[in-house]
């Protein structure tokens, strides 16, 4: 059982603006691979191979194929019991802001109604020619598609090394930061910027800041409190507590 401090509780509960930063830790006890954990998919694979612009044009039905076993994954699995808490969160205070770096889908089919993608949706793609969407991709397309409009080839809605982030979703994500009463960077390696720069900003502005990691992340030092173990658990334990807590709410 997860021992919460009462500093946090308190925190909690005066909290009008409470966010979370999530990352692919939230997703592992889905069955989700991670990205820099032991077999995670950046020790297996080579990122400029596989999640870059460059690699998609000069072999697509590679990067595609690649993208395809992914939402093929990403599509048999199930949230897990913190995708359900960080949902119910949405209830518990005056304004909840889930921002994510997962691309896997797994916050809305939990439920959460405003998640802010900061790095793209697998269930997404569109014509690099002329921005069409195709959305409801059967898996077994194992090569790129080529869009109806203009020909053009079809890519996964997914923020690859060395582009920029949606930047209304930025944006937001940052103002939310400085706004938070308290923030959580949960599941994150926070390696990844410019994402892993939003636990410090929420920080900087004022904010409690709360890690929930398995390990400690590169940005533990900075935070207030970390709290270890697995995020399903954690969240779960946290959310009843709350609710207790907060039975108005709940
Ligand atoms: P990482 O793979 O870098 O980090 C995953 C984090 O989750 C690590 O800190 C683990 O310790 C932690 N973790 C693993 N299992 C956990 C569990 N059950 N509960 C809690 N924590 C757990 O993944 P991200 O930080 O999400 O970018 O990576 C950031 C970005 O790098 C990704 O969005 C992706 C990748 O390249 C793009 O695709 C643009
Ligand atoms: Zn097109």
């Amino acid at each position: 059982m997860t021992v919460f401090s009462e500093k946090l509780i308190s925190e909690l509960k005066n909290a009008r603006v409470v966010s979370v930063l999530t990352g692919a830790g939230v997703s592992a006890e889905s069955g989700v691979p991670t990205f820099r954990d032991k077999g995670g998919l950046w020790q297996k694979f080579k990122p400029e191979q596989l999640a870059n612009f460059e690699a998609f044009m000069s072999d697509p039905d590679f990067v595609w194929s690649w993208y395809q076993h992914r939402r093929e994954i990403m599509r048999e699995v199930e949230p897990n019991q913190g995708h359900f808490a960080l949902a119910e969160m949405e209830n518990l205070f005056g304004e909840f802001n889930l921002i994510t770096q997962n691309i896997d889908n797994l916050h809305n089919r939990a439920g959460s109604k405003r998640v802010t993608e900061l790095h793209g949706n697998i269930e997404r793609n569109y014509c690099i020619g002329c921005r069409t969407f195709y959305n409801e991709i059967d898996v077994a397309e194992k090569e790129v598609i080529k869009c109806v409009k203009c020909g053009g080839l079809v890519r996964p809605d997914v923020v690859w090394f060395g582009e920029y982030l949606p930047p209304e979703a930025l944006e937001h994500a940052q103002e939310c930061a400085e706004r938070s009463d308290v923030f959580f960077s949960i599941g994150t390696s926070a390696e990844v910027y410019p994402a892993a720069m939003l636990p410090l900003i929420a920080k900087r502005s004022g904010a409690y800041a709360v890690e929930v990691n398995i390990k400690p992340s590169a940005i533990s030092g900075e935070l207030d409190e970390v709290l270890i173990g697995k995020s399903g658990g954690i969240l779960f334990e946290l959310v009843n507590k709350l609710k207790k807590e907060r039975p108005e709410h709940g």
